[in-house]
């Protein structure tokens, strides 16, 4: 119903005509602006609300007075006040106070948060709104290559776009999920090939292929010191692309090993991604020469020794030299970019995107400006969808250089969370000698995926970060580790108030400073969200729950629960229990499990 349940609680305190829902943020700008336009800004001036910095300025300052009053040439501190006579907040803050040059501070209401927190508590889903205005978003991520196992590489673009996905769908978003995985091209002459000789010398092709990364290396020494086989690998590229029947069964053996592969690592990882998100290079084969005649027909390509490119001048440097994208090579064969378009053709053409993510190593950042670019040249997108690329830095060694193993090989990423969950179980078992094996395990599991997992996600993505065990591992500061604990903690206070959690239901009543911090921290998730999925960057979440975590811890400190009186526990009790499904929620959206106990 859109009629406003507060009212049960604390009587008369708000009048929303949306329901009532928890996102400060929003509801402080639309009434902020509303009084700055009825004080003579332009109808579009922003209030610019934020969340304050420091308490002395309120729990949100607006800071859109300053420009707004510059536009229409008044004193910003008078325009504020005019503000002011115009603004009502007497429903939400106790105190809205003019500072500094002509910023707006607002106070916050006790009675108003506790009220919202009942609205949280209600709600299956912390009273976040589904999006009124849903879009079709186009999600590229993980796209490993295929002729390999899964390395370290591929981390970042499979969890951080997996979060993104998570909390796309969350806000009610139609999310279509496309693992552009690299299944073509000429490493596959090689594999066939080596496939073929292990045939041929009567050896076991599935057992050879267990392994793929020694597999790829194997094959790779054949094909470099072995004539007869680097000639037969060429033959069989040429078979492969002109759709010849044996080679495809070939290629479709092996392609469904590594497949496997990878979503065994998928599983380990707790990604939702599955085998019908895959929409493979290959996939795309039949539409090429269609992209190329397109691009023709509209004049876009030059030929260039015998390549067809295409210029843009976008992109020349500044002695007006350009890099061109090769869209065809000599000979006849396509590229990675004409793949690229094809798939963005296909994407919003089929899959009718309004937003098309690419989750890919910032070292594609020139590509994808590219394919943009033309693509909207050549009509194969609509003017208003929108094409991201969301870039992502590399996982580093302690040494400075890209990640490797102690052996100074790639990391395979399968291998890289088995060594995390057996590290997290020592972990475990040292803490817990007395638990069972089976529990340890179990614990290690989750810990051991969470931390690596949350290490990357935690980091703002456009920055490369250092990959260390001990940081990841630790049960301080911002980790994984700490806010698995910090929710057991809560968990194993409900459980010690031995009530029915189920049907637990109590007002809160915000009193104690700690008690208004978590209570403000709590109705701040939706804003925590919104810059998961408008920027694609979850560090926003992770810092909001780590903030969150902490806050809750100083409130525990401060404020006893169970021992208290028995309203006043139940107010705490209930504080705790929002912490905890707001803590779970979070890291359900960033695809990390939750434990009870640990
Ligand atoms: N397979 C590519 C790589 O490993 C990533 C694919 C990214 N997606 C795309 N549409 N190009 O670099």
């Amino acid at each position: 119903s859109l009629s406003c349940r507060c009212h049960d609680l604390v009587g008369g305190l708000c009048d929303f005509n949306n329901g009532f829902l928890v996102n400060i943020q929003t509801l402080l700008n639309q009434r902020i602006q509303a009084a700055m336009v009825a004080s003579g800004a332009a109808d579009d001036a922003p209030a610019l609300v934020r969340q304050s910095a420091k308490v002395q300025f309120g729990d949100y300052q607006a800071n859109g007075i300053m420009g707004a009053a510059k536009k229409i040439g008044t004193n910003p501190r008078e325009f504020a006040a005019k503000v002011l006579e115009q603004l009502d907040l007497s429903d939400v803050a106790d105190k809205v106070e003019i500072a500094g040059p002509g910023f707006i501070n607002i106070f916050l209401k006790n009675e108003w948060l506790g009220a919202a927190l009942a609205n949280l508590r209600d709600s299956d889903r912390l009273d976040v709104a589904t999006v009124a205005d849903p879009q079709t978003v186009v999600v590229d991520y993980s796209g490993p290559n295929l002729a390999k196992e899964m390395h370290v590489g591929h981390l970042r673009s499979t969890v951080i776009g997996d979060a993104v996905v998570r909390t796309l769908e969350f806000l009610g978003h139609n999310v279509v999920r496309q693992n552009h995985v690299g299944d073509w091209g000429t490493q596959f002459g090689m594999l066939l090939a080596y496939m073929e000789r292990l045939r041929e010398q009567n050896s076991e092709v599935s057992m050879a292929l267990s392994d793929l990364e020694s597999f790829y290396r194997e094959a790779k020494i054949c094909f470099d010191e072995d004539e007869a086989f680097s000639v037969r690998a060429r033959e069989l590229v040429v078979s492969l692309q002109s759709g010849d029947a044996e080679c495809l069964k070939l290629w479709n053996e092996f392609i469904e090993v590594s497949l496997q592969h990878c979503e065994e690592t998928y599983q380990m990882l707790g990604v939702s991604l599955a085998r019908q998100d895959v929409k493979p290079e290959s996939a795309y084969n039949d539409d090429l020469p269609k992209v190329i005649s397109d691009l023709d027909a509209q004049g876009l390509i030059k030929e260039d020794q015998g390549a067809k490119c295409v210029f843009l001048e976008e992109f020349a440097n500044k002695d007006g030299e350009i890099t061109p994208i090769i869209v065809q090579k000599t000979g006849g064969g396509f590229l990675y970019a004409t793949t690229d378009l094809a798939a963005l053709r296909y994407r919003q053409s089929q899959l009718n995107a309004d937003r098309v993510l690419y989750f890919v190593d910032a070292r594609q950042s020139l590509h994808f400006q590219q394919i943009f670019t033309l693509s909207r040249k050549a009509n194969f997108v609509k003017p208003d969808t929108s094409l991201e690329h969301m870039p992502f830095g590399t996982v580093m060694g302690s040494d400075g250089k890209p990640f490797k193993t102690r052996s100074g090989g790639v990391a395979k990423l399968s291998a890289l969370l088995e060594e995390a969950q057996e590290r997290a179980f020592q972990l475990v078992a040292s803490k817990n000698p007395d638990m069972p094996e089976e529990q340890q395990r179990n614990i290690g599991r989750v810990v051991g995926v969470a931390s690596v997992k949350y290490a990357d996600l935690s980091k703002n993505r456009t920055s490369d970060y250092v990959f260390n065990w001990d940081n990841m591992l630790s049960f301080e500061g911002n980790t994984a580790p700490y806010l698995l604990y910090a929710y057991s903690r809560v968990a194993s206070i409900v459980r010690r108030s031995e009530m029915d959690v189920a049907n637990f239901k109590a007002a809160i009543n915000v009193v104690e400073d700690q008690e208004r911090a978590l209570a403000v921290k709590l109705c701040q998730f939706e804003e925590a969200i919104q810059q998961v999925i408008s920027d694609g960057m979850p560090h926003f979440l992770c810092a909001y729950l780590y903030e969150l975590a902490g806050i809750f811890m100083s409130f525990y400190e401060a404020c006893p629960i169970l021992n208290a009186e028995d309203e006043l526990k139940f107010s705490r009790l209930q504080l705790a229990l929002n912490t905890a499904s707001t803590l779970k929620q979070g890291l359900e959206l960033l695809g990390i499990e939750t434990l009870e106990r640990m």
